[in-house]
């Protein structure tokens, strides 16, 4: 089968060319993101292979169908970005790589809360320029503190285990409480006590109607003053707006960030020699205590070698028939929040 894959990315090319290698498939890349404008690019393709910014709405849908794609094979967790009823309406099938590895995503949260708390991104520059002072550096000790998960599915249960390894006690609120999550000590609550009485809110759940904007003006009003807010689900699960306002008014002592509402504009492309244009992703540039990265929390070797070999078994499913059940995206799972 011939499998177009757009919105390739540098790094995890050659991880596809191993994953595809003896398969008999052929892979074809475009570093093009999927959208309304390229998805013409498809024409002829069975299968095209998208990414978890790629828009991949109903008319982008009808233009893939109308061009000969049955397969759509997401080479992420995440399926927001696509509408799952156009695509049984089309008759397209959506596949998807559920777990990787939650770790990476994990550890990428953990080295966002460290880096925060022991500022160790401001230390690496003043030591580079020969200022050792220590003035602005103190952190809190994270052993014996407070932390607030949100979602406690692969990502947010990874999450915990590292937390009560290091003597945090756990809050978590899920609507499917998680056994092992219990097991390893974490107490589920409801949301509002999570609120009142985290030092560090970690989200770990997906988009949903449910998620989106459910940390706002109300849910920061009911937080710990100096609450360390972490973010490594989806940017929406967050207004920007509330959360800057939080900053300012020194509510939230900290913010580290792995996704953004609007980073389709931005991420994973350089804007350096550019002016950004998004005001609100500009202010939060701004504060000394919010750390921003470019959805990374899930870029390790491990990780991309895992999504290639699961996509590569989907694109195989695909042409035999028979897709892996558990990798399956359908419409069913809209509501049921996964
Ligand atoms: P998962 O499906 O294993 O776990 C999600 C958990 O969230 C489930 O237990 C679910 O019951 C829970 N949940 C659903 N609605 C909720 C609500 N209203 N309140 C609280 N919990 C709720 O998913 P996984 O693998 O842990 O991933 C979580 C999210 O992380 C993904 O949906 C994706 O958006 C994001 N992600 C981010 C990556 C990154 O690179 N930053 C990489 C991979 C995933």
């Amino acid at each position: 089968m011939r499998v177009l894959v757009m919105n390739t990315k540098e790094f995890e090319r050659p991880f596809f060319e191993t994953a595809c290698q003896g398969s008999g498939h052929e892979l074809v890349f475009v570093e093009t993101p999927l959208g309304v404008h390229t998805a013409p690019l498809a024409a002829g393709y069975e299968a095209v292979c998208a990414f978890a910014n790629d828009t991949i709405d109903e008319t982008v849908l009808r233009h893939l169908a109308s061009n000969g794609t049955k397969f759509i094979a997401l080479r992420c967790a995440g399926f927001n970005q696509i509408d799952l009823v156009a695509a049984q309406k089309l008759g397209l099938v959506v596949a998807r790589v559920p777990a990787y590895s939650p770790e990476s995503v994990a550890e990428h949260a953990l080295a966002l809360m460290l880096t925060l708390n022991r500022k160790t991104h401001r230390a690496y520059i003043r030591v580079r320029e020969g200022n050792f002072s220590l003035d602005g550096l103190m952190g809190f000790t994270m052993n014996g503190k407070c932390a607030g998960v949100v979602g406690t599915g692969r990502i947010g249960g990874a999450l915990i285990e590292i937390l009560i390894g290091m003597g945090c006690s756990v809050l978590a609120v899920d609507p499917y409480p998680n056994t092992a999550c219990e097991r390893l000590g974490a107490r589920y609550v409801e949301m509002d006590e999570l609120l009142e009485h985290s030092d560090i809110i970690s989200l770990n759940c997906p988009l949903t109607p449910a998620t989106h904007h459910f940390i706002d003006d109300g849910a920061i009003s009911r937080m710990k003053a100096g609450v360390m807010l972490i973010n490594t689900s989806r940017g929406k699960v967050v207004d920007t707006n509330a959360l800057i306002g939080g900053l300012k008014s020194g509510k939230i002592g900290s913010v580290g960030l792995d996704v953004y509402e609007e980073e389709a504009d931005l991420f994973f492309r350089d804007f350096s020699e550019t002016v950004i244009q998004d005001d609100v992703f500009a202010r939060l540039l701004t504060f000394p205590n919010v750390l921003i990265t470019a959805h990374q929390g899930f870029l390790t070797r491990e990780a991309i070698q895992s999504i290639a070999a699961t996509t590569m078994r989907n694109i195989d499913g695909f042409a035999s028939g028979n897709v892996p059940t558990e990798n399956l995206v359908t419409t069913a799972m809209i509501a049921g929040a996964v």
